[in-house]
């Protein structure tokens, strides 16, 4: 029987193994790599001394494949798991312990996983996932698939529930990715991070194509090309800082709404600049953020998907200190025009917002829908019914303003007063009709301006026509399908008006298990 005094002793050496995760010597090969340990990325992420750990002495139960040698157990067994705090609001957490057989996933690391998220579900609480794993771990076989599909059910439950956020902090392979696919963002660190479903060798030998990994599934190639990632981070620690800095944006469940903060910014504050900052040609581009910064608190703007699909902007802002989701065509790239990457990026996000009591703002500047076969035979019928699909079904606060060009299918797509949004502004520099001037011209009047003697000052006179009818806000403003017509610098305070009249609105879905939206 132990004294009280060699019980503390034992403790205190479990408690300092477990600390250690797989000892001096691979904790100095992942600093050397350029990372933070397990521990080190979880202390940082919560506000400091707020972290809670849960099952530290759990160890896995492996007896196969050489397993059963001394010495193959770790206290933890290669997930550090529990909660913090962020900004005081209690955050879940699991961070995977590279230093331990690989970070990879066991029964009972699963466990482990399993349990904090069970415990986020019932404290209505946010879940952030810190990556960094070699995988299923070998020597457990089915135990530790039937593990990831154990954590794969609970991402889909938690799903509009509790925010989940997952940082890809290290390698990420085969169907261990579609844990942080289900989450709500996923942030990658530059240079060490990488997600594929299969590597680099067997694409090779399966297609015989060569690639890298970091060209294969590093940060920057989902951050620009394939869209899997949100947010790319320079270091492990400007990741953790993201985190936290998206955290201040969320409600910690859906039954909340997003916390508000004192506002130091002026509500009433008006922007003389914004009056002429949408360029007299039409053709000519403009930069839509250069708007956002103008009217949100402080110009600050939390970008979502920010190096992909850059023709239109989402991200998070504050308005008078109220988080709110920003929806922009963006006219500085292909014109602001709506294709399949810019329509999915924006459903999900609206999507996301919606679920979480996030009041929606977009500003809206777009030209149509981008026309040729690529995007045709990609399916940009289905991909952009997802943006419409999901502004129309989204019940939180919307607010538009129409900048520029609101024409064809991506007015009604884009937040229109007919999809329930709640109020519609237009800057006098608005355009909002079926089609731009040159094509309905051309549709119009083809063949008519083909027999002109002088089809040149024909055309003009008819686009001029044309421009006088319809390429203007006032006629919409006149059936009322959009509220008023504003002057561009009060953009600010019409806006912060507005999500003050609404902050209550209630609005609901037709009773259904669940809509059937376009995949
Ligand atoms: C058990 C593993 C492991 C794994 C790595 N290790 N992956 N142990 N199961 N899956 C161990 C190594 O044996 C080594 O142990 C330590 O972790 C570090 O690995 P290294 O190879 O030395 O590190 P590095 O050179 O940085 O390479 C990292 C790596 C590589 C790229 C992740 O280890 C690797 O390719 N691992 C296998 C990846 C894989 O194929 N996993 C299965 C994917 S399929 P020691 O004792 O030497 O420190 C999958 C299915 C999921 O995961 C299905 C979900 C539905």
């Amino acid at each position: 029987m132990r004294t009280i005094e060699e019980r503390i002793r034992h403790l205190d050496g479990l408690r300092r193994a477990a600390r250690l995760g797989g000892g001096e010597a691979r904790l100095k090969k992942q600093h050397e790599a350029g990372k933070l340990s397990a521990r080190e990325r979880v202390e940082l992420l919560g506000d400091p001394g707020s972290f809670e750990e849960t099952d530290p002495f759990v160890v896995h139960r492996c007896r196969d494949f050489g397993m059963d040698a001394d010495g193959n157990t770790v206290p933890g067994d290669g997930v550090v798991a529990g909660a913090v705090r962020v900004e005081g609001r209690p955050v879940f957490v699991f961070a995977q312990d590279f230093t331990v057989f690989g970070g990879s996933l066991s029964e009972t690391n699963a466990a482990k996983v399993c349990k904090v998220m069970d415990l986020a579900m019932r404290a209505g609480a946010p879940v952030v996932g810190l990556n960094d794993s070699g995988g299923a771990r070998i020597q457990e076989g089915v135990a530790s698939l039937a593990g990831y599909a154990d954590i794969f059910l609970r991402n889909t439950l938690a799903s509009g529930v509790v925010p989940q956020l997952s940082a890809i902090m290290g390698p990420c392979a085969g169907g261990a990715v579609y844990s942080p696919a289900i989450t709500d963002f996923v942030l990658m660190v530059r240079g060490t991070a990488s997600m594929f479903v299969t590597g680099p060798d067997v694409i090779k030998s399966v297609t015989h194509e060569e690639v890298t990994k970091e060209a294969l599934g590093g940060a920057e190639t989902h951050a620009s090309v394939s869209g899997v990632a949100h947010v790319v981070a320079d270091s492990d620690a400007d990741c953790i800082l993201k985190i936290r800095t998206l955290l201040g944006f969320l409600p910690s469940n859906n039954r909340q709404d997003p916390p508000r903060r004192e506002c130091a910014d002026p509500l009433d504050r008006e922007d003389a600049e914004l009056d002429t900052l949408v360029p007299a040609s039409p053709n000519q581009p403009y930069d839509i953020k250069d708007v956002i910064r103008r009217v949100v608190d402080d110009g600050e703007l939390f970008e979502i998907h920010a190096d992909f699909a850059r023709n239109l902007v989402v991200g998070f802002a504050r308005l008078g200190g109220r988080p709110v989701g920003i929806v922009a065509n963006q006219p500085d790239f292909l014109a602001g025009v709506l294709d399949i990457d810019s329509s999915t990026k924006g459903a999900r996000f609206v999507r996301f917002c919606d679920a979480f009591n996030v009041p929606l703002v977009t500003f809206e500047d777009v030209p149509g829908f981008l026309p040729g076969t690529q995007q045709e035979f990609g399916g940009i019928i289905r991909h952009g019914a997802k943006l419409l699909y999901a502004f129309a079904e989204a019940t939180v606060p919307k607010v538009t303003v129409i900048t520029r060009k609101a024409y064809g299918g991506a007015y009604c797509v884009m937040s229109s007063k007919h999809i329930r949004t709640d109020f519609n502004y237009a800057w006098p520099t608005a355009e909002i009709a079926v089609m731009g001037p040159e094509g309905a011209v051309n549709v119009l009047y083809g063949r008519e301006l083909a027999r002109s003697a002088d089809p040149a000052t024909d055309r003009r006179a008819k686009v001029e026509e044309y421009q006088d009818l319809f390429a203007n806000p006032y006629v919409a403003a006149q059936k009322g399908y959009v509220d008023d017509v504003i002057f561009p610098r009060t953009t600010r305070r019409r806006l912060i008006r507005a999500l003050d009249l609404i902050e209550n609105k209630r609005d609901v879905l037709p009773p259904k298990k669940h809509g059937n939206m376009p995949l």
